[in-house]
């Protein structure tokens, strides 16, 4: 069985304070919640604040990217042993936003897959289509490019280390959910994509995240699909009431 994960993305949300005061009040409603993982990627600056209050709660850390070198001549970027170093379990990489906003391509997060990996954390690996790409009919095509290309040379050890976030971005901070036969139709794709690619156990034992505009409302039904192990939460994130709810979906 697959142990779901919820993790909130906070994006570029958050000073310290606002950050010790939302951690504060998740860390409580997580408390207890044994048959599940809690995961938290708040802004790098407020990583080691967060990490401080969560240091007795069972609730995951992550930076919300991370460069694939462990130091150096890398203006702007934090190295996968100092997300480490704060706590951090793993790292989200590959975000539509990275993509779109900052241009970062396949090859690059390919390159962020295997620094994580490699220095020991867990990569939370996004992938999604765009609506253009949808409409076209492109969907499977371009997930498949993604997945081909941003998984190069991950090994199957490693792979049992990775999360896979399934993201439209039509579905990103607009309030449109993919429903919940949209997103498992696609999980169920990757599934069977990584099951070619990997031996079947590990694809069976992958975890696969679904997000854009989960909230309170819908995180039930979206859980209940046999594909979806977890959801990647961004706007109902940053509010503990409804993170607190979608965490403890039934
Ligand atoms: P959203 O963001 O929940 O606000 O749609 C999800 C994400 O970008 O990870």
């Amino acid at each position: 069985m697959r142990r779901p994960l919820i993790a909130g993305n906070w994006k570029m949300h958050t000073n310290i304070l606002e950050a010790y005061l939302l951690v504060s009040e998740i860390g409580k409603c997580a408390a207890g919640l044994d048959d599940r993982d809690v995961l938290l990627a708040p802004p790098n600056v407020a990583l080691s604040s967060v990490s401080r209050v969560l240091q007795d709660s069972d609730v995951l850390l992550a930076s919300q990217n991370v460069c694939w070198a462990e130091k150096g001549a890398f203006t702007g970027e934090i190295s996968p042993t100092m997300v480490k170093a704060v706590g951090g379990v793993a790292s989200i990489i590959g975000h539509s936003e990275r993509r779109q906003i900052f241009h970062e391509d396949d090859e690059m997060i390919n390159k962020r897959v295997l620094g994580a990996l490699k220095f020991g954390l867990m990569a939370i690996f996004c992938i999604g289509e765009t609506l253009e790409e949808r409409e076209s009919e492109n969907t499977f095509e371009v997930l498949e490019s993604q997945i081909r290309q941003g998984l190069a040379g991950v090994s199957s050890e490693d792979m049992q280390k990775t999360v896979v976030a399934y993201e439209p971005v039509w579905a990103i901070g607009t309030g449109k959910t993919a429903t919940k036969e949209q997103a498992q139709e696609v999980h169920a794709f990757i599934r069977k994509l990584l099951a070619e690619m990997y031996e079947k156990d590990v694809a069976e034992s992958v975890r696969i995240l679904y997000g854009g505009s989960v909230n309170a409302e819908n995180v039930d039904e979206l859980m209940a699909q046999p594909d979806i192990d977890g959801a990647l939460v961004g706007g109902a994130a940053l509010k503990a009431d409804s993170f607190c709810r979608i965490i403890n979906f039934n």
